[in-house]
C-alpha cells in the first residue's frame, strides 16, 4: 500500500517547483499525492516568510494539522520546508514539538536520508513524534546536482524551471537573501537538458525562475559565463518549446543582450515582470533598491523602443517606514507614467532581522491600508483598460487545464492573462486562436476561431 503524502505549497512560483521537485524526491521512496490532508502519512509545508500574514498562516495551519495529528493512532510524518523553516526552524520545533522535521530551501535534496532519521528517532520513543530534526544548512554542494529527474507526463504545458536561486541584493525590507542565501546559478548545460526534457514531457512553455532570475550568470556551454539573455537565445532554438517566459528580475539586472532577446526572440513573451516597488528615489534608497525611479524609467523605455509590443507588470510596496504624502505621490505618478498591464502591491510588513524593521519611522496600519487602496484603484484601473483592449481581437492562446464549470478550458494569453474558453479538452497543450468577447479584471472570455467544428466539441 503506497503511503499518502499531503502537499501544501504557500509563497512564489520558486516554491511551487520546489514542491513538485519534492515530490519527485518522496514519490520513489513509496508516497503517492493525496488531496486531503486527513487520509495523509505524512504532510510536507512549503511555507513563505515575505509577509507577517504568509508565516502567521503557517503558524495557524500548524494548529490545525497538530489536532489532526493527535487523532489518529499512526501519526503523520510532520515536515516543514520552505522560507519559514529557513528562518524560523528553531521556534517552529518549539512551539510545535510534533513537527518531525524543518528542511530549509538548500536541504530539499537530504529527505530520504533525513526520514531515514525520522524513522530511527520514532522508533526510540515508540509511535509518537520523536526528537525533531532541523535541517537548514546552507551546504557547499548545488542541491540541484542531487534532484532526481522525473519522466512523467507533466500535468500543466506551463512549467517552471529554476535557474537561478537566492539574492545579494539585500533591499531593507526583505527576507529572501537571509532565507534562499546567497545568488547561486545553475549551469546552462545542466538548465537545456531539463528544458528539453521538460519539452519532451509535453511542455509547451517554460518559465525561467530565479528570487533574482536576470542576476543569472552560469557556466556557459562549452565555455565562458553566460547572462540570462545567453541562455534565452539557446533555449529559443529548443523544438516544440512555443512560449519563454522568466520571472522575477531586478531593474539594475537588465542588460543589453536581455534587451536584445525581447527584440529578437519570437518565443520569448511579450511580458515582464519588473518589480520597482516605489516612485520615490527617497524610499528607493532608504530601501536599498540601488536605482532611481528615472533609472526605472529608462529601462522601460529601452526594452519598448525594442520591443513595442511589451507590457509590464511590477510589484509595489507603500506604507515604507518614513513614506510621507509626497513620497506616495511619486510611485502614483510613476505608475501613472508606465502604465502597467498588471501588478501587484502590498503594504508593508515588518519582517524580523531585516534592517528596515527596526527603523523608527514606521507607519500606522490604518494609513499603509489607506494609501494601499489609493494605489490600487489606479493599477486595477490600467489593468482592467489593458485587458478591454483585447476584447473583438483574435490572439493566440496556450490551453493549460480544464475549468471548474463544464466545458471551459483555462489558458493564457501571451501577456499572461487567464483566458476562459469553451474547448474540447483533448486541445489542452497547444497553442489556438481565441476571439475574445468579453473581460473582467482578471481574465479574458473569448471563442475559439479559425477551426473547424470537430475541434470545438466537447469530449
Ligand atoms: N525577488 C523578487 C521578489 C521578491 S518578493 C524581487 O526582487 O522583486 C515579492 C515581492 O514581495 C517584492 O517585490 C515586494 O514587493 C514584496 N515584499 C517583499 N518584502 C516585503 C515586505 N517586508 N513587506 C511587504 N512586501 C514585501
Ligand atoms: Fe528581496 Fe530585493 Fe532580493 Fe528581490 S532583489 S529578493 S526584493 S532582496
Ligand atoms: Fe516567500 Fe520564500 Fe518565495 S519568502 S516569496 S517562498 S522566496
Amino acid at each position: 500500500m503506497p503511503k499518502g503524502l499531503y502537499i501544501k505549497t504557500f509563497g512564489c512560483q520558486m516554491n511551487i517547483y520546489d514542491s513538485q521537485k519534492m515530490a519527485d524526491i518522496l514519490l520513489p521512496l513509496g508516497y503517492e499525492i493525496v488531496e486531503d490532508v486527513i487520509s495523509a502519512d505524512a504532510i510536507l509545508m512549503n511555507t513563505c516568510h515575505i509577509r507577517e500574514k504568509a508565516t502567521e498562516k503557517v503558524f495557524s495551519d500548524l494548529g490545525r494539522y497538530r489536532d489532526i495529528s493527535a487523532h489518529k493512532t499512526t501519526k503523520p510524518v510532520m515536515i516543514v520546508a520552505g522560507c519559514v523553516a529557513q528562518a524560523e526552524g528553531e521556534a517552529i520545533m518549539a512551539r510545535e514539538p510534533f513537527v518531525d522535521m524543518v528542511v530549509g530551501p538548500q536541504n530539499y535534496h537530504d529527505l530520504p536520508k533525513l526520514l531515514a532519521q525520522v524513522a530511527r528517532n520514532r522508533a526510540g520513543s515508540g509511535d509518537g513524534p520523536g526528537r525533531g530534526i532541523l535541517a537548514i544548512d546552507f551546504p557547499e554542494e548545488s542541491k540541484f546536482d542531487a534532484l532526481p529527474e522525473s519522466t512523467a507526463a507533466v500535468d500543466n504545458p506551463s512549467q517552471f524551471l529554476t535557474i537561478q536561486e537566492g539574492c545579494d541584493k539585500f533591499c531593507h525590507f526583505c527576507c529572501v537573501p537571509y532565507t534562499r542565501g546567497a545568488e547561486y546559478s545553475r549551469p546552462a548545460e545542466d538548465i537545456l537538458t531539463e528544458a528539453r526534457a521538460l519539452v519532451d514531457r509535453g511542455a509547451r512553455e517554460i518559465t525561467l525562475l530565479g528570487q533574482n532570475v536576470n542576476a543569472y550568470h552560469g557556466m556557459g556551454v562549452k565555455s565562458g559565463e553566460w547572462g540570462l539573455g545567453d541562455l534565452l537565445f539557446a533555449l529559443a532554438d529548443l523544438k516544440g518549446l512555443s512560449r519563454i517566459r522568466y520571472m522575477t528580475s531586478h531593474p539594475r539586472d537588465v542588460d543589453d543582450r536581455l534587451i536584445e532577446a525581447h527584440r529578437d526572440i519570437d518565443t520569448l513573451m511579450p511580458f515582464l515582470h519588473l518589480p520597482v516597488q516605489s516612485g520615490s528615489d527617497r524610499m528607493l534608497k532608504a530601501m536599498n533598491r540601488r536605482h532611481t525611479a528615472a533609472f526605472y524609467r529608462e529601462i522601460i523605455a529601452k526594452l519598448r523602443d525594442a520591443q513595442p509590443n511589451l507590457a509590464f507588470s511590477s510589484d509595489f510596496i507603500v506604507g515604507y517606514p518614513g513614506e510621507t504624502d509626497e513620497d506616495f505621490a511619486d510611485t502614483l505618478a510613476l505608475v501613472k507614467a508606465v502604465n502597467f498591464a498588471q501588478a501587484f502591491s502590498f503594504v508593508y510588513s515588518p519582517r524580523p532581522g531585516t534592517p528596515a524593521a527596526a527603523y523608527e519611522d514606521q507607519l500606522p496600519a490604518s494609513e499603509k491600508h489607506h494609501r494601499l487602496e489609493i494605489l490600487q484603484t489606479v493599477l486595477h484601473a490600467q489593468q482592467l483598460a489593458f485587458n478591454q483592449s483585447f476584447v473583438g481581437k483574435e490572439i493566440p492562446v496556450l490551453l493549460e487545464k480544464t475549468a471548474r464549470h463544464g466545458g471551459q478550458v483555462i489558458g493564457r494569453s501571451a501577456y499572461w492573462q487567464n483566458v476562459l474558453v469553451e474547448a474540447n479538452p483533448r486541445l489542452i497543450g497547444q497553442v489556438i486562436p481565441v476571439k475574445i468577447k468579453e473581460c473582467t479584471l482578471k481574465s479574458l472570455l473569448g471563442d475559439i476561431v479559425g477551426v473547424d467544428g470537430d475541434i470545438m466539441r466537447v469530449a
